[in-house]
């Protein structure tokens, strides 16, 4: 089989905590085949790419580079994280487009595949993940690779309309027609990318289903709604419940139920409004208090960004603001913890909690409402409060699907959560948990690989960045 090549931003090293889907999803992909990973190392140097970091565990070998301050600022900082990332996310008001950012990105890129070629066979297939990367397809085409190359983009893509108004987007979302194979979560992101080409970028639609774009250039777009490795994570969560850590939160909840939220600190989150609604909870039913507690844990991320900073404030201020208002001396509403935790015991947290609140206002996918469903003990499971803007709501239908920007809607999907009897518990939890069983991890990525494999090659366009 040939090597797989995997590139993304950032790698999961060996041994090290991931948080992400993408290291969970990466290992389960490389395990049978073996093959590449590379990446940024996550470090600052005083110039990019200057020594490529080696390590090998597992038939994988990882390869990763340092980046300088003014390339991490620019690219990773600047364009992916204050541009692409607010435009993907539906929050154009957020974009912050500065030209010497994409110029950053386009660099970085352009390091990524330099880096890279020397390290490349012939009949590897690559798999390159992310908005951080979206040109590294054609970059690589322009030094004259002509392996199968499929993308993997892990946001959700707004519609054309809000997608032109990125400076440059031509260049840049044009560049998706370099690789073979176009991934995205959801049958409404593929809409938005193939609506994008064929009315904005002048491809044409050919028999096969496949685009082809101005110069020639053919790729096929398809959704592939990646997931977890559900029966790994249900084997966690009942063996972390049986853990004392898990034990002592039981005693400490004693009858109270609990509500779990766990996020990266993200805008596109929700966590202002989720906070809202459950300080409405509180106020709306006095019976509930002392009844329950929220468990929102939520790691600092892209702190360098100051819309991340701004955020954290105002989390800070709100959480503040309920258990000031609502706490008694032996108990307290909601505990906020901006820290991480090793995965089995959060999954243990799942199990333990009555509700999982992932109301973000718009997200890729959202794997926390996976795991929480595959972390549930099946005599007994809890209840998921589901932003409908999550890609995983595609699949988890029989959840509680909110809208996160009505308060009361998600208020009330809070009083239906607490209150469902056990019975519609089951009923609702079953039906989900069986998809995740087929439709894991696993499946996920064979399925994208045997899709890229399958696609023809040649009639790839040198295209131009
Ligand atoms: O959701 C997109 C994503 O790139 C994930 O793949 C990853 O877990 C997360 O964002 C991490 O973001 P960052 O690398 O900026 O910390």
């Amino acid at each position: 089989m040939p090597r797989l090549v995997i590139v993304s931003n950032r790698v999961a090293l060996p041994r090290q905590t991931s948080t992400g889907g993408l290291g969970s999803a990466m290992h389960a992909a490389t395990r049978e085949q073996g093959g590449l990973w590379f990446g940024w190392s996550g470090k600052l140097a005083e110039h990019s790419g200057a020594v490529l970091h080696r390590q090998q565990h597992e038939q994988v070998d990882y390869v990763t580079m340092d980046l300088s301050r003014t390339d991490h600022d620019q690219y990773y900082a600047g364009f992916a994280n204050r541009a692409l990332w607010p435009l993907f996310h539906y929050r154009a008001g957020l974009v912050e487009y500065r030209r010497a950012n994409m110029e950053g990105y386009l660099r970085v890129n352009e390091l990524f595949a330099d880096r890279l070629l020397p390290l490349l066979q012939p009949d590897d297939t690559i798999w390159v993940h992310d908005y951080h990367l979206i040109p590294l397809g054609a970059l690589l085409r322009q030094r004259g690779v002509a392996n199968r190359i499929g993308f993997f983009l892990h946001t959700p893509l707004p519609a054309a309309g809000l997608l032109i108004a990125l400076p440059r987007h031509q260049e840049l979302l044009g560049s998706l027609a370099s690789y073979h194979l176009v991934g995205l979560h959801t049958e409404r992101d593929q809409r938005a990318l193939d609506d994008y080409f064929l009315h904005e970028a002048g491809a044409r639609r050919l028999a096969d289903g496949r685009l082809q774009d101005a110069a020639g250039a053919c790729f096929r777009t398809r959704a592939f709604p990646i997931s977890i490795d559900t029966g790994k994570v249900a084997r966690q969560a009942e063996r972390a419940s049986r853990g004392l850590k898990i034990r002592q939160l039981r005693d400490s909840l004693g009858t109270r139920a609990l509500v779990i939220g766990v996020d990266r600190l993200d805008y596109s989150k929700g966590l202002p409004e989720r906070f809202k609604a459950y300080g409405r909870l509180l106020d709306r039913q006095a019976g509930l208090r002392k009844q329950v507690s929220f468990l929102q844990i939520a790691p600092h991320s892209r702190d360098t960004v100051p819309e991340y900073r701004q955020l954290r404030h105002q989390l800070e201020r709100s959480a503040g603001h309920i258990n000031g208002r609502y706490a008694e001396p032996d108990w307290t509403p909601i505990s906020y913890v901006n820290r991480s935790f090793p995965h089995q015991l959060l999954t243990g947290y799942y199990r333990v909690a009555r509700v999982g609140l992932v109301t973000p206002l718009r997200d890729g996918m959202n794997l926390v409402a996976k795991e929480y469903i595959a972390s549930q003990d099946a005599l007994d499971p809890g209840v998921l409060v589901l932003s409908r803007f999550a890609g995983a709501a595609q699949e988890l239908d029989s959840a509680l699907l909110v809208n996160p920007s009505d308060t009361e809607e998600v208020t009330e999907a809070l009083e239906t959560a607490l209150s469902m009897p056990l019975q519609e518990r089951q009923r609702r939890w079953r039906p989900m948990y069986e998809h995740l069983c087929r439709y894991d991890v696993n499946y996920w990525c064979k399925d994208f690989l045997d899709t890229l494999r399958q696609q023809p090659t040649g009639a790839i366009a040198p295209a131009t960045v």
